[in-house]
């Protein structure tokens, strides 16, 4: 219990500072609103990115153990329940079929559920900055800035949409850029074995 209370503090810790990356985003759309310098916009834009990065490398380490550890976890779970390795060690064969032996895997279970859980819950903040950084780029190109005969192309901002569009900045563990669609695949992959193994519990 304090185990998953203590990562529970972790990860909160983490999202805190995804959650920083996410309004520095903001800002910077925040900020070229109001001055509308694509100069300054492409200065801006390479601090951000220089920084999505940064915190991305030191948070990276810490999210892979954790990770791998849930992983195995799972593993170790689905091999005990899968494999009937209970039923081997069990003393008496006849009786280790019955429900009650796969019982001892319920608690365990359950606290990886909630460690998954709250991975996925990073990841999915994480995923929201990468998918902000896509966002930005159609945020400051529906930006008209009114010349004298109203609409005035601007040749200054395509090449910071442009710039945006080819830094593709966002959050990046081990140089693969995390999105939505990949934790939503996480998640159902993680449902989908979680349902395999408590079903095979209550059926033995
Ligand atoms: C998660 O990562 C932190 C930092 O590396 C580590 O101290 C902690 O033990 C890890 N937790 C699990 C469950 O692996």
């Amino acid at each position: 219990m304090v185990e998953i209370v203590l990562f529970a503090m972790l990860i909160f810790f983490k999202i805190h500072i995804v959650s920083c990356l996410d309004l520095m985003v903001d800002d910077f759309s925040h900020e070229y609103a109001q001055h509308g310098d694509a100069r300054r916009g492409v200065q801006q834009w390479n601090l951000l990115q220089a920084t999505l990065n940064q915190a991305a490398k030191r948070l990276e380490g810490s999210f892979l153990i954790n990770a791998s550890a849930v992983a195995a976890g799972f593993a170790a779970v689905s091999a005990d329940c899968l494999l009937g390795s209970a039923r081997e060690l069990g003393h008496d064969g006849s009786e280790a079929c019955s429900g009650r032996e796969n019982d001892w895997l319920m608690e365990p279970l359950l606290a990886l559920v909630g460690r998954g859980l709250l991975l996925i819950y990073f990841t999915l903040r994480a995923a929201s900055v990468s998918e902000k950084c896509t966002r930005t780029r159609r945020f400051i190109n529906s930006l008209f800035i009114a010349g004298e005969g109203g609409l005035s192309l601007d040749s200054d901002r395509a090449y910071l949409v442009r710039y945006i569009d080819d830094s593709a900045a966002g959050f990046y563990v081990q140089g693969v850029r995390i999105t939505h669609f990949a934790v939503m695949k996480l998640f159902y992959g993680g449902c989908a074995l979680t349902f395999a193994i408590i079903a095979r519990m209550s059926r033995a």
